[in-house]
C-alpha cells in the first residue's frame, strides 16, 4: 500500500483526519510547515501525543514532510520531493487560510487557497498522482438563497467575504485539472468542536464571536440584581431566525475518513452539512447563558448595530468581520452524503451541545496549547518511515 499525502494536518480538521486515517491503517504522509516555535516533526509529534493521551492507546506515526503549499514543489527538499513522488498515490488537500479579510490577491486567503492549491495540483501532476480528495466548504455557495445542490459551484453568486470566493476558485482549479482520474470534493459546513468532549484546537467563527462577546460583557457594567450583566444596549443587526449550519469536527472527520477509505464513494461531491441548522436566536440564547448576560436584542436585518460607548464601538468593528456570518444560510442539499453514509447522520447540534462547546472554550480561555515535545531529544527519523 502506498501513502496518502494530507495537507493541513496541524489544523482543527487535519488533526482529526490524521487520527482517524491512521487509526484505520491508512499509510499517511503529512505536509507541515514550521511554526514560530517548533519544526514540523515536533508539531506532528505533539499533536499525536494529544490523541494518544485522549484515546489511551498508541497510534502509528505519519511520515512528516517539511513544506509549505505556497512554495513551488511545495517547498520540499530534494530527498523529500523524491520520496513523495515515489511513495504517494493520493492527496487529501485540506490546508487553507480561513482568513475572512484580505488586502488583495497577493495575500491571504488567496495566496494559500488559490496559489497553494495550484502548487499542490502541479506537484500531483509531476508525481503522477491522479487521486485527489479536495476539502472545500459548503460556503462556496456564497450569498445564494434557496436550495444548493452538491453538483453546483459557480452560478454567478455573490460572496460574503474573500475566503468564500477563494475557495470557489480553488475548487474550480481542481475540477479543471484533467490529469486527475478521481476527484472527490468534501464540503463541510461551519466546523465546531467535538460533539462529545467539546475539544477544539482553533477558535474561528462561532468561537470568535463568543470570545468577542465574552470580552465585551466583561467590559460592560457590573452584574445587576439578577446576577447577570444587562446587555440590552447591545443590538445585533439580524432578525434572529437566520439559519446557520454547524457541524461537529469529529463527525466531519469520521465522514471524510469513511469516504476516503471507500473507493466506491470516490468521484462525488459531498455536502457535509447538518440535518437541522441552528438559528441565530439559539446561538444568541446560548451566548447569553454562558456569558451570564441577558437582553441582547436584534435590531432586524436592516437595523443598525450599535451601542454608544467607545470601547464597545471597537468591539463592534471586530464583529463586522463576522457580519456575513449572521446572514441566513441557504438550504444545503446533501443527497450524496446521505446515500453514501446512511448510518452516519450528523449529531444534532442543539442548545445542549452548543452550550457544552461554548463552556469548554471559555474554560480553556479560547486557547489551545500542545504538550511540550523536546526538540533536542526528538529524532525525526523515528517518525520518518
Ligand atoms: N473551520 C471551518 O468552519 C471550515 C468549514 C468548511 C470548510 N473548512 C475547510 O476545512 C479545511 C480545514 O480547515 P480547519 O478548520 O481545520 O482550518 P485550520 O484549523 O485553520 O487549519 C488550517 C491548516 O492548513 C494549514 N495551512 C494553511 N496555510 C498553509 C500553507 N501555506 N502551507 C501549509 N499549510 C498551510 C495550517 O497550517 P499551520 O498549522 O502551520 O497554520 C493548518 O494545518 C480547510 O480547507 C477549510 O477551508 C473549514
Amino acid at each position: 500500500m502506498r501513502h496518502v499525502l494530507l495537507t493541513g494536518a496541524t489544523g482543527l480538521l487535519g488533526r482529526y483526519l490524521m487520527k482517524d486515517l491512521l487509526s484505520r491503517g491508512v499509510k499517511l504522509a503529512v505536509l507541515v510547515r514550521p511554526s514560530r516555535r517548533n519544526n514540523p516533526y515536533v508539531r506532528v509529534e505533539a499533536a499525536m501525543r494529544v490523541w494518544e493521551d485522549q484515546l489511551q492507546r498508541s497510534l502509528p506515526r505519519p511520515k512528516v514532510l517539511c513544506g509549505d503549499i505556497i512554495s513551488s514543489d511545495l517547498g520540499l527538499s530534494g530527498p523529500e520531493l523524491s520520496w513523495a513522488t515515489e511513495n504517494c498515490e493520493a492527496v487529501i488537500h485540506n490546508a487553507a487560510s480561513l482568513s475572512f479579510v484580505s488586502t488583495g490577491r497577493h495575500s491571504e486567503p488567496w495566496r494559500s487557497n488559490v496559489g497553494g492549491t495550484e502548487n499542490v495540483l502541479e506537484f500531483c501532476q509531476q508525481a503522477g498522482i491522479e487521486k485527489f480528495h479536495h476539502v472545500s466548504t459548503a460556503y462556496v455557495a456564497g450569498k445564494r438563497i434557496g436550495r444548493v445542490y452538491e453538483n453546483e459551484l459557480n452560478v454567478g453568486q455573490e460572496f460574503a467575504n474573500p475566503y468564500e470566493e477563494s475557495k470557489v476558485e480553488a475548487e474550480e482549479k481542481v475540477r479543471s485539472s484533467r490529469f486527475l482520474k478521481s476527484l472527490t470534493v468534501l464540503r463541510p459546513a461551519i466546523i465546531v468542536g467535538d460533539s462529545n468532549s467539546g475539544l477544539t484546537f482553533t477558535y474561528h467563527n462561532f468561537y470568535a464571536m463568543l470570545q468577542l462577546g465574552c470580552t465585551l460583557v466583561q467590559s460592560m457594567a457590573q452584574k445587576d440584581f439578577t446576577g447577570k450583566t444587562r446587555g440590552d444596549d447591545f443590538k445585533i443587526n439580524v432578525d434572529g431566525h437566520e439559519r446557520k449550519n454547524l457541524v461537529p469536527v469529529d463527525w466531519v472527520s469520521e465522514a471524510m475518513a469513511r469516504i476516503i477509505t471507500t473507493p466506491s464513494l470516490h468521484g462525488q461531491t459531498y455536502h457535509l452539512t447538518p440535518r437541522v441548522p441552528v438559528t441565530v436566536r439559539l446561538i444568541r440564547d446560548v451566548m447569553e447563558e454562558v456569558m451570564e448576560t441577558y437582553g441582547l436584542t436584534f435590531s432586524g436585518a436592516d437595523g443598525v448595530m450599535g451601542i454608544d460607548q467607545e470601547i464597545e464601538q471597537i468591539f463592534l468593528k471586530h464583529m463586522e468581520v463576522y457580519h456575513s456570518y449572521w446572514k441566513d444560510d441557504p438550504e444545503f442539499d446533501s443527497t450524496n452524503t446521505i446515500k453514501a453514509l446512511p448510518d452516519l447522520p450528523c449529531p444534532l447540534v442543539d442548545r445542549k451541545m452548543l452550550t457544552h462547546l461554548a463552556r469548554v472554550a471559555i474554560q480553556r480561555g479560547f486557547n489551545w496549547r500542545d504538550p511540550k515535545v523536546e526538540a533536542s531529544q526528538f529524532q525525526p527519523e523515528l517518525v520518518a518511515n
